[in-house]
């Protein structure tokens, strides 16, 4: 017996020593099969049981079952203190990708000009229009020749423009192609907006980018009058000043529209009594509208016998401009964080 315990001390301290020394998992396991294995030193121990006299076998058994759970017992312990070091070596070293995002990503918000588009797409589905998306690069045909601009018509100058090489496509100079796109689709009646980016081939300055949004209209039905245009225009100021607004109408020349119009609303800023934002006028120029012109319609196959429709085209970034007093139109796409973070 005390044999037997001498042994057992000797396996339990060795054990125990060479599991601290343990630096990795593989060598871990080795030992593990050394110890604990079928032919392992505490195995063969306990099967020594067998040949030793019946009175002391109960004691015994108890000793060496005791040396056999001290042994599991280092073995996981030892086993889970590996497992983290390894965990947290592959966090901090040649695994880490400096190209993850991190967990804190700043968050982004809406856009200035987005803002606007957002609440006046709101306002004019709640008067029962559709809003449509339609392609930057657009054919010449529905840019301009659909729209009633020849290409021989001098209407084409007032619109600078980037042609794609090589193609009869422009980067789309105004949104007044969707009227041609949406009527051929939909048939009338109809009642759409169509917001979007436009592009001219444009000087720069204050007040002029290569790079803007418009928002066109258009309402095609059966006895549409100016009267619809004007109390529709009206609505939407309201709606985006929370102010009752009032407008004037001034004739116009658009090759697409007959009567050509452009329409103004009274300054908010100085109550009309003129001031620089107004240029001392007291009016701001909203957009360009007017009545469809009979050809438009007939180029988008509505019988203008049948129907009429008023359209208009304006833009958004000056918009922005005014709600927000920027005076510059070129910092809307600079894509400057320090502007951009003031909204
Ligand atoms: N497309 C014109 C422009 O960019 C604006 C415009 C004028 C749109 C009259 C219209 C319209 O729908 O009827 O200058």
């Amino acid at each position: 017996m005390n044999a037997l315990l001498k042994q057992v001390r000797s396996i339990q301290s060795g054990a125990l020593a060479s599991i601290e020394q343990c630096s990795d998992l593989e060598s871990l396991r080795t030992l593990e099969v050394k110890l604990l294995g079928r032919k392992g030193e505490v195995t063969r121990a306990l099967h020594g049981l067998k040949d030793l006299p019946e009175d002391e076998r109960r004691l015994a058994g108890q000793v060496l079952n005791e040396l056999k759970k001290s042994v599991e017992e280092a073995l996981a312990r030892r086993r889970s203190g590996l497992e983290a070091a390894a965990m947290e070596a592959s966090l901090s070293g040649g695994r880490l990708d400096p190209t993850e995002p991190s967990a804190r990503r700043p968050l982004g918000h809406e856009h200035p000009v987005q803002a606007i588009v957002r609440e006046l797409c709101d306002l004019f589905e709640s008067m029962g229009f559709t809003v449509i998306d339609g392609p930057e690069v657009e054919s010449e045909y529905f840019n301009f020749e659909a729209l009633n601009i020849p290409s021989w018509h001098p209407a084409r100058d007032m619109q600078d423009t980037f042609w794609v090489a090589g193609r009869r496509a422009v980067m789309r100079t105004h949104t007044s192609g969707m009227q041609i796109r949406a009527m051929r689709r939909y048939g009338a009646p109809l009642r759409v907006v169509a917001p979007g980016r436009v592009f001219r081939y444009e000087a720069q300055d204050a007040s002029h980018e290569h790079t803007f949004h418009q928002l066109e209209g258009l309402v095609v039905d059966e006895g549409i009058a100016v009267s619809h245009l004007k109390g529709t225009l009206e609505a939407m100021l309201r709606g985006l000043f929370k102010n009752r607004v009032v407008t004037r109408l001034r004739p116009f020349y658009f090759p697409f529209v007959e009567p050509g119009l452009e329409l103004d609303f009274g300054c908010l800023l100085c109550e009309q009594k003129g001031c620089p934002a107004c240029k001392g006028t007291g009016w701001i120029e909203l957009c360009g509208c007017g009545m469809v012109h009979p050809r438009v319609l007939e180029a988008a196959s509505v019988d203008p016998e049948k129907y009429t429709g008023f359209a208009f085209g304006m833009g958004i970034d000056r918009l922005a401009m005014m709600r927000h007093a920027v005076t510059d139109i070129r910092y809307f796409m600079s894509g400057d964080l320090r502007f951009l973070e003031q909204f």
